[in-house]
């Protein structure tokens, strides 16, 4: 019989090995979380999901609470919600703020303190902490980490652990100088570091953002693309301000071949798309030297070059190369046309060296 647990009421359906969050995000029932991360183990460290589960004394942990046949769970009443207020009364008295005493919000990939800060509001106003974490010297391009805004929920440590699997980072010191940090606080370019940005990606507050996107703004409609860099075909969210890429990102976990991850290529190197050498129109070769044309005039061109090759040579006088950069598809369709329109079997590509 399929198990079935009670969550507000509503009596659902559930896998085994689903937690509380899981069938209630399916439900629609939006539980604040910050340390949860579909990607990862879950670890129950900053309670900012906690819920009632009937017969527990305690409120428990919905990310790492799995789903019980018969359990009956509330998510959200006056008990959770001062729980979740005090807790983020906590989270802001030690937290870098802005002028309206809210998390700062650096541009990251989200922050989803300030957005619960915002929706939920705080408890009791405490004594700000002056924060103690330190700091490391870290002159790589890419990975900015502000210990200020950082609330030690390990997401980064864990995704470069479970995901990206080089632990380059890790949290370090006790109490509440707890920090992320290298092996003897190196800079990321002298550890195991790849770049990749992951700990970016899953940061909950901002605390880990793109460095050179530094205090820019998500653009809040990205365009989704295909990245170039390679043949895995990973889809990329580009982020445009004043004309130019501002950032790059993952579209979620779960919806696309890349699974919410990059690499350092596909998430910090889009900049040669601005660069004055680039190509930005078809060029044609007359009396000896490039001009700029259109596609029209170009395809035809390359079209009637390459049919009076074959009217005076023969088809396999031809030879069609691709690249691993282009997309499963375009690749296909070069040895289609290579096949179908001009006869040859000639075509190759440069992965399969
Ligand atoms: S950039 Fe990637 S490899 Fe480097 S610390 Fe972050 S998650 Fe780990
Ligand atoms: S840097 Fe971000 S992801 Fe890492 S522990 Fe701090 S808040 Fe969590
Ligand atoms: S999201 Fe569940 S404890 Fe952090």
């Amino acid at each position: 019989m399929t198990p079935k647990i009670t969550i507000d009421g509503q009596i659902v359906p559930f896998e085994p090995g689903e937690t509380v969050l899981d069938v209630a995000s399916r439900l629609g029932h939006a539980i604040p979380s910050l340390c949860h991360e579909p990607r990862l183990k879950p670890t129950g460290a900053c309670r900012m999901c906690l819920v009632e589960v009937q017969g527990q004394r305690r409120l428990q942990p919905s990310c790492a609470w799995k789903a019980e046949d018969g359990a009956v769970v509330t998510t959200r009443n006056d008990r959770i919600d001062t729980h979740r207020r005090t807790l983020l009364s906590m989270y802001v008295a030690d937290h870098a703020l802005d002028a309206d005493g809210l998390p700062v919000d650096q541009g990251g990939t989200g922050n989803r303190l300030r957005t619960h800060v915002k929706d939920l509001g705080t408890g009791p106003a405490l004594e700000p902490l002056t924060a103690v974490r330190r700091d490391r010297d870290d002159s790589n391009p890419y990975v900015h980490f502000d210990p200020a805004s950082c609330v030690v929920c390990g997401a980064c440590v864990r995704y470069c652990d479970e995901v990206e699997a080089v632990s380059a980072i890790s949290l370090i010191d006790r109490g509440r100088r707890t920090t992320i940090g290298t092996a003897d606080q190196q800079g990321l370019l002298d550890s195991s570091c790849e770049l990749c940005g992951g700990c970016i990606a899953v940061c909950p507050t901002g605390a880990m953002t793109e460095k050179p996107a530094l205090g820019v703004p998500r653009d809040p409609e990205p365009t989704r693309t295909t990245c170039n860099f390679c043949g895995v075909g990973c889809q990329v969210d580009i982020h445009v301000r004043d004309g130019r890429i501002s950032r790059v990102t993952s579209p979620p976990p779960g919806t696309t071949v890349n699974d919410g991850n990059l690499c350092v290529k596909g998430r910090f190197a889009m900049e040669f798309v601005h660069h004055p050498e680039r190509l930005t129109s078809p060029m044609i070769r007359v009396d000896g030297e490039l001009v700029p044309t259109t596609w029209d005039v170009a395809l035809q061109t390359a079209a009637r070059g390459l049919l009076g090759v074959k009217q005076r040579h023969g088809a396999d006088a031809l030879g069609f190369v691709s690249s691993s950069r282009c997309t499963g598809e375009e690749n296909y369709l070069m040895q289609k046309l290579a096949r179908a329109a001009f006869g040859t079997n000639n075509c190759h590509q440069c992965a399969a060296t």
